[in-house]
């Protein structure tokens, strides 16, 4: 028998329902918000994540040579990918270009429960603005699509790189050594940040940088602090509270391990998952120059979609049934005429509507009715269509309201909200 290579997985049809549901939610979410879907190759020139994170990400990536001599990867994310695409042919769209995207990439991991070599991201991409409401705009995604998937047990934590650059730059580090430390403070490796750090200060700054990664709260920590990522970071939380997203955490040690980030940036935990919790990571980040573009801010994130896949299961997830708004139950036989074409126009309104196809009493067509969960029932009836009416049931009040055909759709759309 061959076995599948290590870190990968096959998807059973089980499996694959629930997938495209909850690839179908996020979708749908990042449309209500403006963004596009973009797509873009499985493999790159290696080049393209070597030139800003440097050589050695080769050993974490799939690294090879084709048949041609030339080194390509299959690509770890995708941000690097899309940012190359927008350098290369976007960037005259106007600003700020929202895109998602959705696809497997790869990783060369040790594979464990939630941490695979082949795995897939749903992202998007905010290009061309630098303003807090562009970051919260993109924060304000990824907490809606975690609700809309119904994800309940989750953190969502903000810090800015910023502050970090900034303090490493003007203790003299060149961008490599600023790069190791971030690592070291991504990891929380305190002591090693000490290391680094001595041959560039007494330890007062030192003390400063530690104490800063360790701020942890609402958004009343901030309040002690001051600069301009913090100011950024304020108003990004307020844009986020008029939004009305809730929960959001202030984590200064949020420091990311991609080497691009630049501002704000933030993650998304679901603590059920135990060490590979992260279910989403991102950030304003600056890579347009990097590949032979003008300067471009931008704000991005990815979701680990196994991850919420994964996290979703150990809190029961079960896909919600597809709900229909209204049925539909002539009386009578000779009364299918006016419910298929009643039925018609409200499925052209965007009604989800099912119409009684088994010929049921008005019995049998009520609980059919309630076994569908229907909202309503349209009862097509010969004493009211002789007003031109049909009887409306609220099926969870049982009450009953004759509405005239032409204002049904009104009527209905405004019971339905
Ligand atoms: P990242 O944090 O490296 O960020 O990955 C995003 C998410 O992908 C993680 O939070 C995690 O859920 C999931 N993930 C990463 N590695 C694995 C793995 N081996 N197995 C399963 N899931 C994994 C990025 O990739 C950035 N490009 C995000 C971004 C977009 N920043 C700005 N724009």
């Amino acid at each position: 028998m061959i076995q599948r290579p290590r870190g990968t997985r096959d998807f059973g049809p089980e499996e694959m329902v629930e997938r495209r549901y909850l690839e179908s939610v996020m979708r749908e979410e990042a449309e209500r918000f403006g963004f596009r879907e973009v797509s873009t190759p499985i493999f790159e020139h290696t080049e393209l994540f070597t030139l800003k994170s440097g050589p050695a990400i080769v050993k974490e990536i799939y690294a090879f040579k084709d048949k041609g001599g030339r080194d390509v990867s299959l690509r770890p994310e995708l941000t690097a990918p899309v940012m190359r695409f927008f350098v290369n042919e976007l960037n005259a769209l106007s600003k700020p270009l929202k895109i998602y995207y959705r696809g497997p990439c790869f990783r060369y991991e040790r594979p464990q429960s939630g941490r695979y070599r082949e795995f897939y991201q749903f992202g998007a991409e905010l290009i061309g603005s630098d303003h807090p409401e562009a970051d919260a705009e993109v924060v304000a995604l990824a907490a809606s699509i975690m609700n809309k998937v119904g994800l309940k047990d989750k953190v969502i934590r903000l810090g800015h790189i910023g502050i970090f650059r900034k303090l490493l730059t003007e203790l003299g580090l060149n961008e490599e050594e600023v790069s190791g430390v971030l690592h070291q403070l991504d990891k929380k490796e305190f002591e090693e940040v000490r290391s680094s750090l001595s041959a560039h200060s007494e330890g007062d700054e030192i003390d400063e940088i530690i104490e800063k990664a360790q701020t942890r709260g609402g958004a009343e920590v901030l309040n002690d602090l001051e600069g301009e990522a913090i100011s950024h970071l304020e108003q990004v939380l307020r844009v986020l509270e008029s939004y009305g997203i809730e929960g959001i955490e202030v984590d200064l040690g949020v420091v990311r391990g991609l080497d691009y980030y630049t501002g704000m940036v933030f993650e998304i935990d679901a603590p059920r998952l135990g060490a590979e919790k992260q279910v989403c990571g991102g950030g304003s980040y600056s890579l347009a120059e990097v590949f032979g573009g003008a300067k471009t801010c931008s704000t991005g994130f990815a979701i680990g979609f196994d991850r919420v896949h994964l996290a979703l299961q150990e809190e029961g997830f079960r896909i919600p049934s597809s709900k229909v708004d209204v049925f539909v139950l002539p009386v009578h036989e000779s009364l299918r005429w006016v419910a298929f074409s009643i039925t018609s126009t409200l499925r052209s309104v965007g009604i989800a509507t099912e119409v009684d196809l088994m010929r049921r009493s008005i019995g049998k067509g009520l609980k059919h009715a309630d076994s569908l969960e229907a909202l309503y029932t349209v009862i097509v009836g010969e004493q009211e269509l002789e007003e031109d009416s049909v009887a409306v049931r609220n099926m969870e009040s049982g009450e009953q309201t004759v509405v005239r055909i032409e204002e049904l759709t009104d009527f209905l759309e405004k019971e339905l909200g």
